[in-house]
């Protein structure tokens, strides 16, 4: 029984002696003093030696035991400068990158949209997204009964407080506050009672448009139209104005760009039409200008929207507009 313990001992002796490096302490206390080590393994052979004389082994093992581990104990101390030295000093090792933030692809287009805008000299202007019922529906010509409420899925707050479902309130509450001519741009979040798939989010992004002045044609429309698409997507896209309805202008239409894919030969992307929706347009309704202090017998002017998820999809080719609000760390990092 001696016998083993002075073994392990003057093993464990020679190997301390043995060591010049702190990296290789961890591998001898595994020898020794770890689960399966030498210490253990005697502990387990205690059932070869005669009954009387176990609780001896036992004890003397446990004396072993702990005299190793101080004796470890005092190596680590020995060793403790140079793995300091070796851990501050390394040179080698690699830098650590700091995390890098960046603009979600949303605001970086957002950002394009209205440099663009402000370049053709548009202002930018910002509105509530809970509004009431006069800016969001009364005001742009949308009565309680009209059918028109049922384009938009709203989200009720109570009664008469809600959450904007279009940026178009941004034109009343303008042309309420700021005397023709006016020439802007109000970009926002936008909020609709839709279920979530890939081309519907209960909540996405508009740009609104309006300029009032005297003499504003359906035309100048088609001009800023067509030069935002070219800065937007380039000098070769088309832009097409279809015939639609809006309660808020008069004529109405909606306007699409020719695919940017397949430069209009039609793709998969735009379903074989060679166009894409981009969003409704048209001449402010007199009811309109009525309901928000201009007179229409002096101003004409012209709204339009845009979809700034649909413009982002478009430049990245991103098939599937839930993703731009998940967060997801790997998507956001391509930006
Ligand atoms: N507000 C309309 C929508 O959300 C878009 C639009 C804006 C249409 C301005 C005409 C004029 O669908």
């Amino acid at each position: 029984m001696n016998e083993i313990i002075e073994k392990i001992k003057d093993e464990f002796q020679k190997e301390a002696q043995a060591i010049k490096h702190w990296k290789d302490l961890e591998a001898f206390r595994v020898k020794f003093l770890g689960r399966k080590g030498l210490v253990s393994a005697a502990f387990e052979r205690i059932g070869e030696i005669p009954k009387e004389q176990r609780p001896l082994f036992g004890k003397a093992l446990n004396e072993l035991k702990k005299e190793l581990e101080n004796e470890y104990q005092k190596l680590l101390e020995t060793f403790k400068g140079q793995a300091e030295k070796t851990h501050r000093l390394d040179l080698t090792l690699p830098g650590r990158k700091p995390f890098a933030g960046g603009r979600h692809p949303l605001l970086k287009v957002a950002d394009e949209i209205k440099d663009i805008f402000r370049s053709l000299g548009f202002s930018i202007e910002d509105g509530p997204e809970i509004e009431n019922d006069f800016y969001n529906f009364e005001a742009l010509n949308i009565p309680k009964t009209h059918p028109a409420r049922d384009m938009q899925d709203t989200l009720y707050i109570t009664d008469d407080i809600l959450l904007r479902t279009h940026t178009s309130p941004v034109q009343i509450r303008v042309m309420k506050r700021q005397k023709p001519p006016i020439q802007m741009i109000a970009p926002g979040r936008v909020y609709r009672r839709d279920t979530p798939d890939a081309s519907h989010s209960p909540f996405f992004h508009q740009v609104e448009g309006l300029v009032v002045d005297k003499g504003i044609s359906f035309a100048d429309l088609k001009g800023v139209i067509q030069a935002f698409a070219h800065r937007m997507f380039g000098s070769d896209i088309k832009v097409r104005f279809r015939p639609s309805f809006f309660p808020f202008t008069e004529p109405s239409a909606e306007y699409d760009f020719s695919c940017v894919f397949c430069k209009g030969k039609g793709c998969r992307v735009c379903k074989n039409t060679g166009w894409m929706e981009i969003s409704g347009a048209g001449m402010v309704h007199p009811n309109v200008f009525k309901a928000a202090g201009v007179d229409p017998d002096v101003y004409t002017g012209y709204a339009f929207g845009m979809g700034i998820d649909r413009i982002a999809m478009i430049k990245y080719a991103i098939d599937d507009i839930r993703i731009f609000f998940e967060n997801d760390i790997r998507f956001l990092n391509q930006f």
